[in-house]
C-alpha cells in the first residue's frame, strides 16, 4: 500500500479501510443557485449517511477560490474529488496533483476538460436538454405539438436565443441540441431571430449570471425591437437566465395590458421559476433530478473507493480534448404547467406550498 491506510492518507488504496476512514471533497461552484446548494447537500447527506467524512466547498464562482480549494482537499488527504467546475478548463494543476497522489476525479455535471486525469463523469444527456428546450419553445409558439407532430400556427415568429457560460462545456452541449432543434424552422422562416444574433459567441451568457442575461435581454428590446414589433419566443438555457429575461421584459411592459409575454424556457426547476410557470409567466423548465445525480456520484465515488471501475452508460460523447471520459448520463425531463404536480410535488422534490411562494423552505 502506497499512501492511504489509516486515517490522513489521502488516495492509494482503499479499498480496505473503514467509511469512516475515508474523505470525500465535494467542490461546487456556487451558491447564489440553489441547484447547486441541493446537488451540494446531497451528495454529503448520502455520503455521511454510508459512514464516510465529506469535506463539501462553494467557491462562490471564482476561479482561483475553487483552485484553492481543491489543493487543499489534495493536501488534507481526500480519497476521492467530486467536482462541478465552474470553468471547465481550468483545474489541470489540481488533476495532476490529485492524479500523483493516486485520487480518483469525478466530474459533476459538467465535464472537466483538457485533463487526462478525469476519471469518471456524471452528469444528464446534455444534448437532449437542448433539444427539449428548443422544442418546448416550439410548442409555445404552437409550431409543433408536444407529440412532436406538426402544430397548428405558422409564424413567422420573432424570437431571441440565450446560452451558457462559454467555459462550461455543458452550454455547448445545450445550445447544439437546440439550434439542430430549431435550424429547419429559422431555414423555413417560421422562427425569425430578429437581432441575428445565433452563434453561441453572440448569445452566451458569463458565469450564468441572471443580471448579465437581463442587461443583454434589455438591449436587444432597444436594439431589435423598437419599432413597435414584439418579441415572442425566448430560448433560455437556464432558469436563472430566464428569471433575468423575464424580468427585462416585464420592465419593458411585457406580460400587463395585452402584451403577451413570449415563451421563455428555462432548466433546473428552480424554485422561484417553477412558480413563475405555475403562474403562467414562464414556458417550462427541463428537470434534472439532482437526487439522482448525487446518487450517481455517490455510487460512482463508493466503486472508486472499493477500487473497482465505476460503471458507465456512455462512452463516447463526452471527449474532453484530451479522451473520452467514461460517463453515466441521467434522463430530463420537460416540465410545463399541468406537470409540476405529477412531477416535482408528487416526487417530493418541492412542496405544494414551495411552489405557491416561489420559495424552498430549505
Ligand atoms: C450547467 C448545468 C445546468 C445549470 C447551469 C448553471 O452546467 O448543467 O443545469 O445549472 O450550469 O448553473
Amino acid at each position: 500500500m502506497a499512501c492511504g491506510g489509516e486515517g490522513a492518507g489521502g488516495g492509494g488504496d482503499t479499498s480496505g479501510n473503514k467509511p469512516a476512514d475515508l474523505t470525500i471533497g465535494v467542490a461546487m461552484p456556487t451558491q447564489t443557485s440553489e441547484r447547486w446548494i441541493a446537488d451540494g447537500n446531497s451528495v454529503k447527506e448520502k455520503l455521511e449517511a454510508k459512514g464516510y467524512k465529506v469535506d463539501l466547498q462553494y467557491a462562490g464562482d471564482d476561479i482561483p477560490t475553487q483552485s484553492q480549494q481543491v489543493d487543499q482537499m489534495i493536501t488534507q488527504g481526500a480519497d476521492v474529488l467530486v467536482i462541478a467546475a465552474i470553468d471547465g478548463t481550468a483545474l489541470s494543476s489540481q488533476l495532476q496533483a490529485a492524479a500523483d497522489a493516486k485520487i480518483p476525479v469525478i466530474a459533476y455535471d459538467r465535464l472537466i476538460r483538457d485533463s487526462p486525469n478525469v476519471n469518471f463523469y456524471v452528469s444528464f444527456d446534455n444534448y437532449k436538454v437542448g433539444v427539449a428546450q428548443a422544442t418546448a419553445l416550439l410548442v409555445g409558439l404552437g409550431l409543433q405539438n408536444k407529440d412532436g407532430s406538426k402544430g397548428t400556427a405558422k409564424g413567422p415568429f420573432d424570437i431571441e436565443l440565450f446560452a451558457g457560460s462559454l467555459d462550461d462545456n455543458n452550454a455547448h452541449f445545450f445550445f447544439d441540441g437546440a439550434m439542430d432543434t430549431l435550424k429547419p424552422f429559422i431555414d423555413d422562416k417560421s422562427l425569425r431571430v430578429k437581432s441575428g444574433q445565433t452563434t453561441i459567441e453572440q448569445v452566451a451568457i458569463l458565469r450564468w449570471q441572471q443580471e448579465t442575461a437581463q442587461r443583454r435581454m434589455e438591449d436587444l428590446l432597444t436594439s431589435s425591437y423598437n419599432d413597435g414589433t414584439r418579441v415572442q419566443g425566448v430560448l433560455s438555457p437556464y432558469d436563472g437566465l430566464s428569471r433575468g429575461i423575464i424580468t427585462a421584459l416585464q420592465n419593458a411592459g411585457y406580460g400587463a395590458k395585452g402584451v403577451k409575454m413570449p415563451v421563455v424556457t428555462g432548466q433546473d426547476a428552480e424554485i422561484a421559476s417553477v412558480k413563475l410557470i405555475n403562474d403562467g409567466v414562464q414556458n417550462s423548465t427541463i428537470f434534472k433530478d439532482t437526487r439522482l445525480l448525487a446518487e450517481q456520484a455517490v455510487v460512482a465515488a463508493e466503486a472508486f473507493l472499493q477500487e473497482k471501475e465505476p460503471q458507465a452508460n456512455d462512452t463516447k460523447t463526452y471527449d474532453n480534448g484530451v479522451k473520452v471520459v467514461p460517463s453515466n448520463l441521467l434522463p430530463v425531463q420537460t416540465v410545463y404547467k399541468d406537470d409540476i404536480k405529477p412531477v416535482l410535488v408528487d416526487s417530493g422534490y418541492w412542496t405544494a406550498e414551495e411552489v405557491a411562494s416561489g420559495q424552498a423552505k430549505g
